[in-house]
């Protein structure tokens, strides 16, 4: 059994490396960024596919990951687990039908109701104390499957039809052209001092040195690790303000 995941705020992080933990101690759950990744993912024949809805869609960055190592799949056992801030409709549902395609078995899908995001937008925010008790949830229902897949008994979040015409009538409908591609939007203010963190930490090598300040790239795929990251507050995407900085590390109670 093996977890491949990408996280930006360390929710996907923490949900997986959870459920892996109990279901197997010896597996281990690796980020897809990771070099090895495509290596260890042949080595498998159980794999939990983990990411955060964007848009009821799977990252783009998932996306391509999927398809660039589209034989790899081929007659894999592969649970899709979805995190997400409020809703998703089909967030596992998408990633399962185009591992379907290049010939995996979906044996089910979880969705995960974790803390929100997008730090620089002020929907869906909310307090710590309030955040802390959504991880409490997750954790709990994480549990609770953990223990039904250890019986070979799978959640089948987001797979049935209708869970993909409610994520295509509330969201990709409307918003599907801002996940189709990886993203140039990202904007970096004056307040970057050039420390760097950001260009270590970006999955995507999306974010560069230049005179002593940050440069973006076009190929953001909307994780808010930097974002969510940066000392200085510098960067923001969607919004233009860095209103809080969400990390599963800031609610997580110690
Ligand atoms: C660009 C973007 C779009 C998002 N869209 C959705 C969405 O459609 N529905 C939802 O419930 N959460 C949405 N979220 C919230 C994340 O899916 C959620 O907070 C997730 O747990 C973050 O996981 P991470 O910390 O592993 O990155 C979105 C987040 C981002 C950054
Ligand atoms: S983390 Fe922030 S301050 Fe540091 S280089 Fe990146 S944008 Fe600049
Ligand atoms: S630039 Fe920032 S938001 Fe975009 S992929 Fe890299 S770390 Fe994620």
């Amino acid at each position: 059994m093996l977890g491949i995941y990408l996280s930006g705020t360390g929710n996907t992080k923490h949900c997986i490396e959870k459920l892996i933990h109990l279901l197997d101690e010896t597996a281990q759950a690796i980020p897809i960024e990771r070099e090895d990744a495509v290596n260890e993912l042949s080595k498998h024949d159980f794999i939990i596919l983990a990411y955060p809805v964007q848009f009821s869609n799977a990252p783009i960055m998932v996306r391509d990951f999927i398809k660039q190592h589209s034989v790899l799949w081929k007659e894999k056992k592969v649970l899709c687990v979805a995190t997400m801030g409020l809703f998703s409709g089909d967030g596992a549902g998408c990633s399962s039908r185009l591992l379907k395609k290049y010939g995996a078995k979906v044996v089910g899908g979880l969705h995960i109701h974790m803390p929100d995001s997008v730090c620089d937008v002020k929907l869906l925010k909310k307090s710590i104390e309030k955040n802390q008790e959504i991880i409490k949830v997750a954790d709990k229902k994480i549990e609770k499957w953990a223990e039904k897949i250890k019986c070979s008994k799978y959640p089948k979040d987001g797979l049935y039809f209708y869970n993909r015409v409610a994520g295509f009538i509330c969201q990709r409908f409307w918003c599907y052209r801002k996940t189709k591609d990886y993203s140039d939007k990202l904007k970096i203010n004056h307040n970057c001092t050039g420390c760097g963190l950001c260009v270590r930490l970006c999955p995507m090598e999306n974010l560069g040195l230049q005179n002593g300040r940050t440069t973006a790239g076009n190929r953001c795929t909307m994780c808010y690790r930097c974002i969510s990251s940066c000392p200085k507050q510098a960067i923001t995407l969607l919004g233009n303000a860095v209103i809080e900085q969400c990390r599963y590390d800031r609610y997580a109670k110690k």
